[in-house]
């Protein structure tokens, strides 16, 4: 039986940018007849070049692809100075604070407090071209001006998430050799003060001595330390910055971030983007996807210490030129009824969250969005994880009152920007169905052997040509890069990037996404690796052994699940397991940060493994759910052990 599909709405759609499927095949068979054509012309059309690339692609160094190579430009200009003539006095982002503060941010404003910045990180502070910064920042406007002065000036940014520990931050500031960390005192949430210093204070403790100055925002006035001559005040030192500050001259190619996220070893990794690609597509998205338009006023929810911060709160809409709503606080303070008094007030057109957001909303408020004007609304968007039907169903009749688009946008840090997503004019939906990919991206589903897989077979995502906004490399790590992304799937004798996904494509050629095939799992939206949640876990100083797995929960997607074997030496003596449980959060919160928290931890006698003592996470993952063991375990090592393992489970009450 064919899914049910939602049809886009007609007046919608006679306005979109792509207004029906035709044009959309259009787009794609231009792009597949000629693909650098294809890309060579947004190229021109979008950019401000500052001097024009003279090639489109090199291929020559494969999976290393450079992209419009030779151009000059610098994403600021794409963001904010071109802007200044035809829109000035526009808002470039409204910021909502956690107790409901407001400011509008105009794009003239937003010049001289990028600019300000800038001049203070490369006057006082000799922050140069290639330099990295590393932000542990809230969310508030000078956490985007931070960013787009790291960009003026050529300085690499690193955003950390403020919910990292200092022991994450460190290793971070490390791995980049950050020269300056920018971050707030602290900032709100939930109506009372958080703080953001004291962890950069603890991760600078030992170790980073690439770091020379910390320029601290203050935001909430909570008292801090200051160390004389290695942290200022922001507060302080702008006052006296000009607001002009000459863009530095930068290559297509040169790095423009680096974004630390999860991958199934236990080191994270340093994603590195371009300029040029990046901003392309990040622009090109934002007009093709959301179809915001110059009155429109757009809120993504995220946080910018993910890349959908980065592409959908920051370079996104500002390159496109739109209103970009900041939001310091959580959706759901002070009640369910938050999020929705926002698109009320400010008349939002696109919202953009995550499905644990819209999950913890229905829970919270079913009928809530009933009770606020909602009719600005015209496009939903949903990222990070996969969203269930009722979800789905939920955040199409309420929120959208049945006539709202749903744009299930499927993509990664490592790709930049969406790549398969519907087109809210003209892409007809199916419930929790990323549909097809965008315009010039060679989305395939595929087995190892790189043939595609059949109708409604699972397979593994995979991106069969190079695009502009994708991962250039992992930082100081050229082979990593090659090996996690250009490894597992070879296409007609290329190595194609694989994503990490498995995804279905049924018989009209709609892709569904199934979730991670690696040991990489999705808490609310947050990618970690299990060999990180793991490699934290043993640093307790009674565990032996651990297994970490992904469990399905009806609220996060996903939570973690640990098994711990104990040593010998303490195996028997240790009565209490709620404490240990405990023990073990705090190591976790302590070595990687609340987010990894695990919500089982399970003792048991051993861990299931084959003869040469290989983990079978299979059925660990099988035992977590409760489901019953139907793979053979008499490969094993010790096949009992599967029994012990669901008897300790029970008895855990897990
Ligand atoms: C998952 C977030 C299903 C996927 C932008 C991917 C999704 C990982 C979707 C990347 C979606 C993202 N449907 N799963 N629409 N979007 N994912 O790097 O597993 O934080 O590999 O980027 O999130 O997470 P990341």
């Amino acid at each position: 039986m064919l899914q049910e599909k939602y049809y886009p709405n007609k007046e919608f759609a006679k306005q979109a940018r792509i207004k029906n499927m035709c044009e959309y095949q259009e787009l794609m068979d231009w792009a597949k007849e000629d693909y650098e054509g294809f890309w060579d012309h947004w190229a021109k059309e979008k950019i401000d070049w500052i001097e024009p690339y003279d090639k489109i692609l090199d291929e020559s160094d494969a999976p290393f692809y450079k992209w419009f190579v030779g151009g000059k430009l610098n994403v600021t200009q794409q963001c904010i100075d071109r802007h200044i003539d035809v829109r000035k006095n526009k808002a470039a982002i409204i910021f909502e604070g956690d107790r409901g503060d407001r400011q509008i941010i105009t794009y003239l404003r937003l010049y001289r407090e990028v600019n300000r910045m800038a001049n203070l990180l490369r006057n006082e502070f000799g922050v140069k071209k290639g330099d990295r910064v590393v932000l542990y920042m809230p969310m508030i406007p000078e956490a985007a001006y931070a960013m787009l002065a790291c960009a003026r000036i050529g300085a690499i940014h690193s955003v950390v998430f403020g919910g990292f520990s200092a022991e994450a931050l460190r290793d971070r500031i490390q791995d980049a050799e950050a020269k300056v960390i920018i971050t707030a005192d602290g900032a709100y949430r939930k109506g009372a003060p958080y703080m953001l210093k004291p962890v950069v204070d603890l991760a600078l403790e030992e170790g980073c001595p690439s770091v020379e100055k910390v320029l601290v925002v203050q935001r909430n006035f909570e008292d801090v330390i200051w160390i004389g001559g290695r942290d200022y005040s922001y507060n302080e030192m702008i006052e006296s910055q000009p607001d002009t500050c000459e863009p530095e001259v930068m290559d297509s190619e040169d790095p423009l971030f680096l974004l630390y996220t999860s991958g199934s070893t236990g080191k994270p990794k340093g994603v590195q983007h371009s300029q040029a690609g990046y901003i392309l597509w990040a622009q090109m998205t934002m007009e093709w996807v959301f179809d915001v338009k110059e009155n429109d006023t757009y809120w993504c929810t995220a946080d910018i210490g993910w890349i959908t911060g980065h592409t959908y709160i920051v370079y996104g809409p500002l390159a496109a030129g739109a209103t970009t709503v900041m939001f310091e606080g959580v959706p759901t303070y002070p009640d369910a009824g938050r999020a929705w008094k926002m698109v009320q007030e400010l008349r939002i057109n696109q919202f953009y969250t995550a499905p644990t957001a819209i999950r913890v909303l229905h829970k919270m408020g079913e009928h809530e969005p009933e009770k606020y004007d909602l009719s600005s609304l015209k496009v939903l968007g949903t990222v990070g994880e996969p969203i269930d039907p009722p979800a789905w169903k939920w955040y199409y009749d309420v929120v959208g009152g049945g006539k709202c688009a749903i744009v299930d946008t499927w993509w990664q840090t490592e790709t930049g920007g969406h790549m398969i997503s519907p087109l809210p004019g003209a892409t007809p939906v199916k419930p929790a169905c990323a549909t097809f990919p965008l315009p010039g991206i060679m989305a395939e589903v595929l087995e190892r052997d790189g043939t595609p897989v059949a109708p409604g077979e699972q397979g593994l995502l995979c991106i069969t040509r190079p695009w502009p906004s994708m991962i250039r490399t992992i930082w100081g790590d050229p082979e990593r890069f090659k090996k996690s992304y250009f490894g597992d799937v070879v296409k007609e004798g290329q190595p194609v990037y694989f994503s990490g996904d498995g995804a279905v494509v049924d018989e009209e050629g709609y892709i569904t996404i199934t979730g991670r095939v690696d040991d990489v799992i999705n808490v609310s939206g947050h990618r970690m690796g299990t060999a990180e949640i793991e490699s934290a876990i043993k640093k307790h100083p009674h565990v032996a052994e651990v297994a970490v797995v992904g469990r399905p929960d009806p609220i996060k997607g996903e939570s973690i699940f640990a098994y711990i074997v104990l040593k010998d030496d303490v195996a028997d003596s240790l009565g209490e397991e709620v404490e240990l449980t405990k023990e073990i959060n705090e190591v976790i919160a302590r070595e990687i940060g609340n987010i990894a928290k695990a919500d089982a931890i399970v003792v048991v006698p051993g861990l299931p493994k084959t003869r040469s003592g290989k983990v079978m996470r299979r059925i660990l993952r099988a035992i977590a759910k409760g489901e019953e063991i139907k793979q053979d375990i008499s490969t094993l090592e010790d096949p009992s052990i599967v029994e012990k393992i669901q008897e300790a489970v029970r008895c855990a009450g897990c």
